[in-house]
């Protein structure tokens, strides 16, 4: 996702809406002052909801008149903790990343007329500012074209960051919907997966290839290594000179990294 497609939404309610004067600047700097504070104490940088020119925050209670499936679990979400007390009549939530929606709300919800962060993740990413660089590192999941924060994060109930029982059943689900050569199931699966995928892959972004989150031996002596000197063995085999030749999963020595039909030792 580079910039230019990243503005696209705020630019179109632009254009769309006009130059007019932003009307309700009190309760804006109201909502700006609280978000700054309730973001501060999780120690995040300021924010600030995004800018709809002319548009009012209009709080949570009048967006579950037309979206009750949106609205219903909203307080499992974890990010209704960014919820901030509205002038003493409710609450805004759904608008700290939909944006002030009374233009949304008169036009009886038409499009374009709020922001919807499934079409760009500019909104997430000024909250979490660490994840536009991650983002923007040499190896990253493409955002755009249908793919966004969405197809892994839930924002309207439940745990943000997907879990279940475990790792296994929780999010690597996630991860094979679109990754299914790593599904297995394998005869001899890797048992690092009960890990989670993410133990070897950073979902973000990373500068090693294949997202990994080290480029070479040590990614597996994280969890492989039984005697740290100068003689290195694994598995009771000593690798000290087999590491020398290339990273474990390449030179013919583990190459089916998650799982193998055929090897124990994974070797392809
Ligand atoms: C008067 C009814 C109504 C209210 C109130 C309303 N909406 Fe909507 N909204 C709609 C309709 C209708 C759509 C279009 C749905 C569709 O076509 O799928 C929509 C679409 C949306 C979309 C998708 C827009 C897009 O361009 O993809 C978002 C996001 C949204 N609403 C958020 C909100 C939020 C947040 C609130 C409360 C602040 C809210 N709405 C209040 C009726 C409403
Ligand atoms: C953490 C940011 C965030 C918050 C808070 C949030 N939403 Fe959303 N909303 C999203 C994202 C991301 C999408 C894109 C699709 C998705 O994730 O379901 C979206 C999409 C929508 C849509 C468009 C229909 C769709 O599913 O694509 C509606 C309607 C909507 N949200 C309503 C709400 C309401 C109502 C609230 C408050 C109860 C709310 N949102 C709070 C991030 C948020
Ligand atoms: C207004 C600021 C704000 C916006 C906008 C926002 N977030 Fe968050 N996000 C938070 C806060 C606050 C938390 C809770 C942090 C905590 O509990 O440590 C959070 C938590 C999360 C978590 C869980 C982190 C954890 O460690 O459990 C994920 C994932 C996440 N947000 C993704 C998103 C995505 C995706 C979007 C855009 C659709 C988004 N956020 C938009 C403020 C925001
Ligand atoms: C391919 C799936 C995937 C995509 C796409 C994705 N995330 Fe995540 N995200 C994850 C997973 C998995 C975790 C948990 C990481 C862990 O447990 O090590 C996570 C964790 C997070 C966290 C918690 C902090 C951290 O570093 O663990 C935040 C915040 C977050 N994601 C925000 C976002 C935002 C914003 C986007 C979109 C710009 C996004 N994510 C896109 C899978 C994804
Ligand atoms: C919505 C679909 C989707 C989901 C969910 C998803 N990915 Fe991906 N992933 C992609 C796409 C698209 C690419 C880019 C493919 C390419 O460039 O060939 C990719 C690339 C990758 C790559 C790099 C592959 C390469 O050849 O460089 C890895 C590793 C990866 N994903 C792991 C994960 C993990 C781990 C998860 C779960 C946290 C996950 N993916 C979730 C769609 C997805
Ligand atoms: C033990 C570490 C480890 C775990 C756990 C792991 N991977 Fe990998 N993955 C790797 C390594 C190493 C590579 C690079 C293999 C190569 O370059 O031949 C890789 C490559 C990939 C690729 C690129 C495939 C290709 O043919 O280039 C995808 C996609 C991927 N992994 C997805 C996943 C998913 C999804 C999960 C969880 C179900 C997962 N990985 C768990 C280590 C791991
Ligand atoms: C999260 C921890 C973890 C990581 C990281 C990890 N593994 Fe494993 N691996 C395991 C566990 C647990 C087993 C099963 C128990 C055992 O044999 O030690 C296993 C088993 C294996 C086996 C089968 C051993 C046998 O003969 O039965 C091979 C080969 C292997 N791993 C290679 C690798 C490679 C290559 C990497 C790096 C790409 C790697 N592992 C990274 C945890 C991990």
């Amino acid at each position: 996702m580079n910039d230019r497609t990243a503005n696209r939404i705020p630019l179109t309610l632009r254009k769309t809406f006009g130059g007019k004067p932003a009307l309700p600047a009190l309760l804006i700097a109201t909502a700006l002052i609280v978000a700054a504070i309730s973001c501060s104490t999780i120690e995040r940088t300021v924010v600030t909801p995004p800018h709809i020119p002319s548009a009012a925050f209009v709080g949570d209670a009048k967006c579950s008149e037309c979206h009750q499936q949106h609205s219903r679990n909203f307080a499992t979400a974890t990010h209704s903790v960014i919820r901030t007390e509205w002038n003493k009549e409710g609450t805004i939530g759904c608008e700290t990343c939909h944006g002030p929606a009374s233009i949304h709300v008169e036009s009886g919800g038409a499009l374009r007329t709020i922001v919807n962060p499934g079409k760009s993740p500019e909104v997430c990413f000024e909250c979490h500012l660490e994840m536009r660089g991650r983002f923007n590192l040499p190896n990253h999941h493409p955002l755009g074209n249908g793919m966004s924060c969405s197809n892994c994060h839930d924002s309207h109930s439940g745990p943000a960051i997907r879990q279940n029982a475990t790792a296994l059943a929780g999010f690597n689900s996630t991860c094979v919907q679109c990754h299914p050569a790593q599904r297995g199931p394998f005869t001899y699966q890797h048992e690092a997966l009960r890990e989670g995928c993410t133990v070897c892959h950073d979902p973000h972004g990373t500068v090693n290839a294949k997202l990994l989150t080290e480029r070479n031996g040590n990614l597996c002596l994280k969890c492989h290594v039984d005697v740290r000197t100068s003689n290195i063995t694994v598995g009771g085999l000593p690798h000290q000179f087999l590491m020398q030749k290339g990273t474990c999963w390449t030179a013919g020595c583990h190459e089916a990294v998650h799982g193998s039909h055929v090897s124990t030792s994974l070797r392809f």
